[in-house]
């Protein structure tokens, strides 16, 4: 898990001024907002006795443990101990840790990290989220898995054929080639477009989007966003119909993952359509879970020698190396800092020269 990032932790519509607790990053948050309708994100643990605050309630804009009362403003200073006599003053270390947070794309996003403001990596782009046309719906799913092998899933297209050979896949599940494609690299991310020529008529609901004779080919952009990102746009065959799949994979600890998501649409924009196209985003990735749950070991190997790469795996590479080179900046939390130090010794030179030229 890497630190210094801001993460998308909960969408907006769920925080409210009654406390929610958020878990994230082996750590529990609590959210909620003040009377100007602004998140406040505080450590979900009070100093008396370790309470959890997100069981208490907001009063004025201050939060109070239900345990013994204490009560907390929104800096995270204790402003009242009830049993205590008057004139008994309160203790300088009674104060909770208090996070960056802003809201965007329909998140609240919280930093945690040790950056100064100007030096932290920004939010990822997704301006279609406030563009006229657009239609968004929105849905979340829980993974026994490492969010770094969900996240690779997300951006890899040639498992497509094969996980997805009776639903979007159909249409390309005898012809699983990938074309060499290009990775775009920048600082904190990097994408790629893969076309899909549709070789067989594809079944169900895909049909009427995917089986134009003669047109051009499905084409998908696939993007990560370090650390915990995936943004799918697929280009449809008729018109100008696009989707967007934008997803914040959420580490909650080493072995679980809850992938909250948002689907853009610029078709079907009336809100009878909604129901069905959450439902088909989510039968994809409940298509993808199980073989996730399945990889072993969890955890994406930080030696990149350890697993074998071709070159439909190159966005997966990128992935490897943006994240690497954060463990190596330190931003890496405990358990991969180590794991950094194991296979440092390992990397052979002829592997970086492979993995050098599949990205440049
Ligand atoms: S545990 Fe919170 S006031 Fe005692
Ligand atoms: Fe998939």
């Amino acid at each position: 898990m890497l630190k210094n990032f801001w993460y998308a932790c909960e969408f907006s519509s769920a925080v409210t001024s009654k406390p929610k607790r958020v878990s994230l990053l082996n750590q529990d948050f609590v959210l909620y907002r003040n009377s100007n309708k602004e998140v406040v994100a505080l450590k979900d643990q009070c100093p008396h006795r370790g309470a959890a605050l997100s069981n208490g309630w907001v009063e004025k804009d201050c939060i109070r443990c239900p345990y013994h009362g204490w009560k907390f403003q929104t800096d995270g200073t204790c402003i009242q101990i009830p049993a205590n006599q008057p004139g008994v003053p309160i203790p300088k270390k009674a104060r909770i840790d208090t996070y960056p947070v802003q809201e965007k794309y329909g998140f609240v996003w919280l930093f945690w990290g040790d950056l100064a403001e100007q030096k932290r990596p920004p939010l990822p782009s997704l301006t279609e989220f406030d563009a006229p046309g657009w239609r968004v719906v929105s849905g979340e799913l829980q993974w026994n898995a490492h969010y770094t092998r969900v996240l690779e899933n997300v951006i890899d297209f040639s498992h497509v054929a094969f996980i997805h050979a009776n639903s979007f896949g159909s249409g390309i599940a005898d012809q699983p080639q990938i074309e060499n494609y290009d990775v775009c690299l920048e600082e904190w991310s990097a994408s790629a477009t893969v076309t899909a020529n549709q070789s067989k008529k594809t079944k169900g609901f895909w049909k009427h989007f995917l089986n134009k004779q003669g047109s051009r080919p499905l084409s998908v952009t696939l993007s990560f966003y370090m650390p915990n990102i995936s943004r799918l746009e697929f280009d449809f065959p008729i018109g100008h119909f696009k989707m967007i799949l934008f997803s914040s994979h959420l580490p909650i600890d080493d072995k679980t993952t809850v992938s909250k998501w948002i689907v853009l649409r610029n078709f079907l924009t009336a809100p009878w359509a909604d129901g069905d196209a959450r439902k088909r985003a989510l039968k994809t990735m409940l298509e993808d879970k199980p073989i996730v749950e399945s990889q072993s070991p969890q955890v994406i190997p930080d030696d990149l020698t350890a697993e074998l790469h071709v070159p439909s795996d190159a966005l997966s590479i990128a992935y490897r190396k943006l994240h690497k080179q954060c463990l190596e900046m330190g931003w890496g939390m405990e358990h991969h800092v180590s794991q950094l130090h194991d296979s440092n010794n390992h990397i052979s030179e002829h592997f970086q020269i492979l993995t050098n030229s599949l990205i440049s």
